[in-house]
C-alpha cells in the first residue's frame, strides 16, 4: 500500500509518521543531522535538519544549509503559517522551509527578507512527487548545491595563491578618476539603471561630498535647506559607527528609473566629516563590514566617488572588488590616469593586502563624452583608444559613452508641485529608452556583467 499521510489524525502523526518516519530518511538526514523541539531564542521549531553535520550546531550567516520543517494538525490552514515560517527562516537566516498538516506539503525558500513557494503538492502524492522534494532539500543535494552555487576557486597569481571566493555573491563596482568631469557620476547612475533592468538587485553609494548622484537619482526633493531630510542620515553615518546605521536603515528607494534601485545619499557636509573619520581609523573598514550584512540582498554595488585621492575615494577603492575608470581620453585625464595607477598600486592594493583582500581588479577605462564627429571618431578615436594599454598599461572597455544631449538633459528634469518646481532627474532610459545613450549604457551593462562573471 502507498504511504498516505493523509490519513495522519493529528499533529503529533504528522510529525511521526510523515516527517520523522518517512521525510527525513527518504531524504537523506540522519539521526544526527536532524533536531526535534529546537528552541533558538523565543523561537521554537518542530524540526531542523542540517546539510551538514554540526554539533553543536550555529545558525549564522555561514551556517551550513539547513531545512526547517513545521507539521500542523490536518485541519489548519497552512496560508495561515506563512508569516511565522517566513520570520522562522529570515531570523534565523535558513534557506529552506517545509510546511505540512499532512494533507498538503510545501516547501519554501528564503530570498533576502522574504520567502517564496517553490514546490506544492498533497499528501497522496508524496511518493510520486519524493524525488522531486529530495532535488530540493534533499541533504545531498543541499551539501552539492551549496558547493556548487557558492564557491569558486580563483587563481589570484603565478604564485599560486588561492583565494576561495563565493560565486554568486554581491560584486562592488567602484567608478573612480581623480580628474573631475570625466562622467564618473552620469556612469554610476545610468549603468546602475541598465544593470537594475535586467533583473539584478542593485544598490548605489554615493561618497562624493559634492552629492550629484544623491541629486542625480532624484533623492533632492526639496528645495529649502529647512525641509533637506538627507543631512540626518546619510553615508557619514554609515561610516561613524560600528553597529548603528546599517546599511539597510540609511539606504532610500529611488523612482529615478524603473525598477527602483536603494541609494546610499551623500551630502555637502561628508567634506566636513573627513578629519573626524580620518582620526577613527577603522572608519575605512567599516562600509566593508556593513556591506557584508547585506551580501544576499544585492547583486550589484555601484560606488560614486570623488575626483579627488581623499578619504572617500580610498574608502570606495579598498572596499569594491572592480573599478571602472571614466576619461574623456583627453590629455588630462590621461595624464591623471597615472596617479591612479600608482595610487591602487602604492596605497590601495598594499591595504587591501593587509585586510587580506585581493588587489583591485580594474575592468577598464570607459571612453565617455566622446565626441560623435564622424572624422573624430573615424581617425582620432581609435589612436586615443590605443594610447590607454600602450602608454598607461591600462584595459580599456569596449563599449564607448558619446558626449550626447540627453544624458545631460535627462538630468534636468522637473516636477510642477503647486507653484514649486522639484527636481526630478530620471534615468536616461526613462528620458529617452530608445535614444543612443540608452543602447550605449545596455551595452555597458552586458560588457560589465560579462566581465565579472555575473
Ligand atoms: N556622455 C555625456 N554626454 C553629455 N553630457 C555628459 C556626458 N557625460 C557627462 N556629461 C555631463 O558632464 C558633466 C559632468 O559629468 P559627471 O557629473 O558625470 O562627471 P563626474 O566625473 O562625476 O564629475 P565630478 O568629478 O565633479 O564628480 C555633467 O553636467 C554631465 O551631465
Ligand atoms: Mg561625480
Amino acid at each position: 500500500m502507498p504511504f498516505n499521510p493523509e490519513l495522519c489524525r493529528n499533529e503529533s502523526e504528522v510529525e511521526s509518521k510523515l516527517i520523522v518516519q518517512y521525510l527525513l530518511p527518504q531524504l537523506g538526514y540522519t539521526p544526527d543531522t536532524w533536531h526535534q523541539e529546537v528552541a533558538v531564542g523565543s523561537i521554537r521549531l518542530d524540526f531542523l535538519a542540517f546539510a551538514a553535520q554540526v554539533i553543536p550546531f550555529v545558525l549564522d550567516t555561514n551556517s551550513p544549509l539547513s531545512v526547517v520543517m513545521e507539521a500542523k494538525h490536518p485541519k489548519q490552514n497552512l496560508n495561515t503559517h506563512i508569516r511565522r515560517l517566513k520570520h522562522y527562516l529570515t531570523s534565523l537566516n535558513v534557506k529552506y522551509g517545509l510546511l505540512t498538516n499532512g494533507k498538503e506539503i510545501r516547501i519554501y525558500e528564503k530570498l533576502s527578507d522574504d520567502i517564496q513557494l517553490v514546490f506544492q503538492c498533497s499528501g497522496k502524492e508524496v511518493e510520486k512527487q519524493i524525488e522531486k522534494i529530495t532535488s530540493l532539500i534533499g541533504r545531498d543535494t543541499l551539501k552539492n548545491k551549496h558547493l556548487k552555487d557558492k564557491f569558486v576557486i580563483q587563481v589570484i597569481d603565478n604564485n599560486s595563491n588561492l583565494e576561495i571566493k563565493r560565486q554568486d555573491s554581491m560584486k562592488i563596482i567602484a567608478i573612480y578618476h581623480n580628474k573631475g568631469g570625466v562622467g564618473k557620476t552620469t556612469t554610476v547612475v545610468n549603468l546602475a539603471a541598465a544593470i537594475r533592468k535586467k533583473g539584478k538587485r542593485v544598490l548605489v553609494i554615493d561618497l562624493d561630498s559634492q552629492a550629484n548622484t544623491t541629486f542625480a537619482t532624484g533623492l533632492v526633493k526639496f528645495d529649502d535647506e529647512v525641509s533637506d531630510n538627507i543631512k540626518d542620515s546619510y553615508i557619514y553615518h554609515i561610516l561613524r559607527s560600528v553597529e548603528l546605521d546599517t546599511i539597510s536603515e540609511v539606504a532610500r528607494k529611488s523612482s529615478f528609473t524603473n525598477p527602483e534601485i536603494d541609494v546610499i545619499p551623500s551630502h555637502i557636509k561628508l567634506m566636513k566629516t573627513e578629519r573626524e573619520l580620518n582620526e577613527l581609523r577603522s572608519s575605512q573598514i567599516r562600509l566593508i563590514n556593513k556591506l557584508k550584512q547585506v551580501e544576499d540582498k544585492y547583486d550589484i554595488v555601484i560606488i560614486d566617488t570623488p575626483p579627488s585621492l581623499n578619504l572617500f575615494a580610498f574608502i570606495a577603492l579598498i572596499t569594491a572588488d572592480y573599478l571602472i575608470i571614466p576619461s574623456d581620453l583627453k590629455p588630462f585625464a590621461n595624464q591623471g590616469l597615472t596617479n591612479v595607477k600608482e595610487y591602487i598600486k602604492d596605497e590601495v592594493n598594499q591595504y587591501r593586502n593587509s585586510l587580506n583582500k585581493l588587489p583591485l581588479k580594474i575592468l577598464g577605462v570607459l571612453p565617455c563624452k566622446i565626441a560623435t564627429f564622424p572624422k573624430f571618431v573615424q581617425h582620432t578615436l581609435p589612436r586615443q583608444i590605443a594610447a590607454i594599454p600602450q602608454r598607461y598599461g591600462l584595459p580599456i572597455l569596449d563599449t564607448v559613452i558619446y558626449q550626447r544631449e540627453e544624458l545631460a538633459k535627462c538630468l534636468e528634469q522637473v516636477q510642477q508641485i503647486g507653484d514649486m518646481e522639484i527636481p526630478d532627474p530620471r534615468s536616461v532610459f526613462e528620458y529617452k529608452p530608445h535614444g543612443d545613450s540608452a543602447k550605449e549604457f545596455e551595452l555597458l551593462a552586458m560588457e560589465v556583467l560579462q566581465k565579472i562573471g555575473i
